[in-house]
């Protein structure tokens, strides 16, 4: 059955939901952890990282996230949130234990499912007579049936379900406490019940279904998400060619409501953790009937050309050379409001730089210290305004706030050449071209500086660029 059972309001469930072990201190686990304690469930947090635990216990989250640490240190003083190092400490008395592992792509693509098992293993061991084991990380068409075999103690089928999870880093704790829907799914309808208790306080909708279905409904999410931002980044190369505008072709497409606004943002397309990979798992999952999923393919060849063509706009703009030119890049993370880099455009973007000659400087609110591990060759700064200086162009890969409401004629006056290049097209090309600066972003047309003492680059950048100011088409 896949009709939404109620509301969280609506499924009243009878009494308060039992102590909860969460297996795994990641993105999900913590704040699902730390949002249903603050819910006054009991939550036993369990990894096998004592680092991240440590630094739990004193307060500090080991990801950027906001209100989460407000909320970690409300719950461990009103002690709903144990941490754990030992399962059987964990699972004690649990009503629900939450797998929340990590489901890294193989080489192949397929999702590696030895964390989810090693989890389910060591945690079901100790699962009581009530217990309810639940698998909350992303997994393929058919994981969750296929591990019941794992939840089977002394004769006795422990129930098994998948809880999918939807919440969206940098907003993942307000995303918890409004979900678009809970889904969950498994062969055991009133276990399945016990774990939307959980959830009951949340004002969302709540599918029950078979687990493969539920599994299926988290990567569609994923990959038709994915598929519109491929979608627009094709379109903004339309544009490109043909002088539109896709900002407003995107919002003229979204305004219908079959279709909505969300997720039409051109750019440098999708990173992070879950897109990438989600994809590609999906994909895999087809090929493994025999289906081909061409559609998803042609999601992953966008993105990646997407930022392709981002370096070789950077080249245009400086001439075809990028050898020995100093490029100031704003923003690392994968998105603005977190510090993740996993398959950040950045990543990408800056090694093609600096494998043409480029010396690259970037920036980044909070992700700096992820980006060390990842850019060693890289140099990587606090501050904006020392991250231009001498820049022969300003690169814009992740959009910021801060980056938008900087003092661009403070910028103007640090930098060598006035070029920025939006690769999020986030900038407001009006304070730009006012400060003197050629803007140049995806799918739009290129802005040449409007400030007389900027003539000079105007003329330059022009002939840098090389390309007409936009026209639109006229219509016989
Ligand atoms: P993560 O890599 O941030 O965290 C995983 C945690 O699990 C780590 O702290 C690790 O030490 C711990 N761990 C690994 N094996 C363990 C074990 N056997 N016992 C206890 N702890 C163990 O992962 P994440 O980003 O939270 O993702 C988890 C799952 O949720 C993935 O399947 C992902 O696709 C999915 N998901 C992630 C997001 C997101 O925004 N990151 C959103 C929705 C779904
Ligand atoms: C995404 C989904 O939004 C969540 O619902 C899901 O739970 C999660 O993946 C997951 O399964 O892990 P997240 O990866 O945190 O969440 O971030 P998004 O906001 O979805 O952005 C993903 C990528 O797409 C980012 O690199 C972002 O810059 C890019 N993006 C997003 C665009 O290029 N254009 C857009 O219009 C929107």
């Amino acid at each position: 059955m896949i009709a939404p059972v109620g509301s969280g309001g609506a499924l009243a469930l009878g009494g308060r939901p039992g102590p909860v072990c969460m297996v795994g201190a990641g993105y999900v686990g913590l704040v699902t952890a730390v949002c249903l304690a603050d819910s006054d469930i009991e939550v036993r947090l369990l990894d096998v990282d004592r680092d991240r635990l440590d630094m739990l216990r004193e307060g500090r989250t080991p990801i950027h996230e906001p209100l989460l640490d407000e909320l970690l240190i409300s719950v461990l003083r009103r002690g709903t949130l144990l941490l754990c190092d030992d399962a059987a400490e964990a699972m004690r008395g649990a009503q629900v234990a939450m797998i929340a592992v990590g489901t890294p792509p193989l080489a192949d693509g397929r999702a590696d499912l030895s964390f989810v098992r090693a989890a389910l293993t060591s945690t079901v061991a100790d699962a009581g007579p009530g217990t309810v084991m639940v698998i909350k990380s992303t997994v393929p068409p058919g994981t969750t049936a296929s591990m019941r075999r794992l939840c089977r103690r002394n004769g006795r089928q422990i129930p098994l379900a998948v809880c999918p999870e939807f919440l969206s880093e940098g907003s993942a704790v307000k995303d918890f406490r409004h979900p678009p829907q809970v889904v969950i799914g498994g062969d055991d309808r009133s276990a399945c019940e016990r774990v939307a208790q959980l959830f009951a306080h949340l004002d969302a909708p709540v599918f029950i279904t078979d687990s493969t279905s539920a599994e299926l409904i988290k990567y569609g999410t994923n990959a038709f998400l994915a598929m519109k931002i491929s979608f627009i980044n094709e379109m903004a190369q339309l544009c490109e060619h043909t002088g539109a505008d896709v900002g407003m072709v995107a919002s003229g497409i979204g305004a219908d409501t079959r279709i909505g606004r969300a997720f039409l943002g051109a750019g440098l397309g999708f990173g992070g953790s879950c897109f990438p990979k989600d994809v590609r798992a999906l994909d895999m999952a087809a090929s493994y009937h025999g289906q081909s999923f061409g559609l998803l393919r042609a999601e992953v060849e966008v993105n990646s050309q997407a930022r392709s063509r981002f370096v070789a706009k950077i080249q245009k703009a400086l001439r075809g050379t990028l050898a020995g030119r100093r490029i100031a890049v704003l923003g690392l993370a994968f998105k603005p409001g977190t510090d993740d880099m996993r398959q950040a455009a950045s990543v990408d973007v800056i090694r093609h730089l600096e494998d043409l000659g480029a010396n690259v400087v970037a920036t980044d609110p909070v992700a700096v210290p992820n980006a060390a591990r990842m850019l060693p060759s890289t140099t990587l700064v606090g501050d904006p305004y020392e991250c231009v200086v001498a820049a022969d162009a300003v690169v814009i890969v992740t959009e910021w706030p801060e980056y938008r409401s900087l003092d661009w004629h403070r910028v103007a006056q640090l930098v060598r050449r006035h070029i920025v290049i939006d690769g999020r097209n986030c900038l407001d090309g009006d304070d730009l071209v006012q400060a003197g600066f050629t803007y140049i972003s995806v799918g739009r047309p290129t802005r040449h500086p409007i400030s007389k003492s900027a003539g000079r680059w105007k003329r330059q950048a022009a002939d840098l660029v090389g390309q007409p100011p936009a026209r639109s088409m006229r219509i016989a």
